[in-house]
């Protein structure tokens, strides 16, 4: 069993947002990703770590790929469901942070708000603190798409992705972090009225325009890109948000990606987020075929949680 670590406080990471990493540690996070992928780590560089794992929303995915991810690495989990802590009863959020640094290395944290409620957990920088999905942004799952991407294409400068769906959580964490890398294309097809919000948007143009890439975002989708990568697409329904929009799914209709759709891209891959809801945003044949990575992806994010995980407690050691 490898020794106990011992990290001092001010060096541990946080990864409330992908604006908080510079494109060398996405890079390094995506690197070390793809080595757990192929078993590329020996012992338990973890052990003696204490995580917390708080989910106020619900999850399949994340959730057990973060505990898993620090169960492999040798670190013990906490689990807290969205009822288990004193933040319920009246708490305040600063008053939990001041406790719980004094007690975890690190909290993964799926909030039901904004990502401030994050940035107030990690104030005392006593632990890691990891956004794992909250209302505006879901880094950990573009960190995941990009390794996912890396495994498959064998790198991901130059890359070209359609992305076709609700620009949510999920968008923003992809228009964030793709449009770091060099010459790479972001089509986007959003539903009018569920597109990027205008500050991701706009960051994301500044990152594109700064690496010689591309951000394009309409709400036509009779106004395809000639060819791409990879297609990909995300639940109608986003895991903890409702639409005020009672009729929203005649909106969102014309935005399936079905056969038609992805024999226009011969050679893309197709991607999904998941969960899924067959017959809405994409077809069972899509989701089901020979071009769909969707449950390799979702296998990376163990992988990847691992890589996030090491870097959050080690790699500013
Ligand atoms: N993609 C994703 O975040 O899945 P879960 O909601 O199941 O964690």
């Amino acid at each position: 069993m490898a020794a106990p670590i011992s990290i001092p406080a001010a060096q541990r990471g946080d990864l409330i947002s992908l604006v908080d990493l510079d494109l060398l540690e996405i890079r390094e996070i995506v690197r070390r990703g793809v080595g757990f992928a192929r078993r590329e780590y020996s012992g338990e560089p973890l052990a003696g770590a204490v995580i917390g794992i708080y989910f106020r929303k619900t999850s399949t995915r994340t959730r057990t790929a973060f505990s898993a991810a620090a169960l492999r690495l040798g670190a013990r989990i906490i689990g807290y469901g969205p009822d288990d802590l004193q933040l319920n009863t009246g708490e305040t959020i600063e008053d939990t942070a001041q406790v719980l640094s004094r007690m975890l290395d690190g909290l993964v944290c799926r909030t039901a708000g904004s990502t401030a409620e994050l940035r107030a957990l990690a104030e005392p920088s006593g632990m890691s603190v990891i956004n794992a999905m909250s209302a505006h942004e879901h880094p950990t799952q573009a960190l995941t798409d990009l390794t996912t991407i890396q495994r498959h294409l064998g790198g991901i400068d130059g890359t070209r992705v359609l992305y076709v769906g609700e620009g949510n959580s999920t968008a923003a964490a992809l228009a964030l972090s793709l449009t770091r890398f060099e010459r790479t294309e972001l089509h986007l097809r959003t539903p009018p009225g569920y597109g990027l919000e205008p500050h991701v948007r706009e960051q994301a143009e500044r990152y594109a325009k700064e690496s010689g890439s591309t951000l394009r975002e309409t709400h036509d989708m009779s106004e395809l890109p000639p060819a791409v990568d990879i297609v990909y697409t995300a639940r109608w329904q986003t895991t903890g948000t409702s639409k005020p929009d009672p009729d929203w799914r005649a909106v969102f209709a014309p935005f399936q990606v079905d056969e038609q759709l992805l024999d226009g891209y011969p050679a893309a891959w197709f991607m999904h987020d998941l969960p899924a809801h067959r017959g809405e945003e994409m077809t069972a044949a899509v989701l089901d075929g020979p071009r769909s990575i969707a449950f390799d992806q979702a296998g990376d994010k163990m992988h990847s949680a691992m890589a996030v995980l090491e870097w959050a407690l080690t790699s500013r050691i």
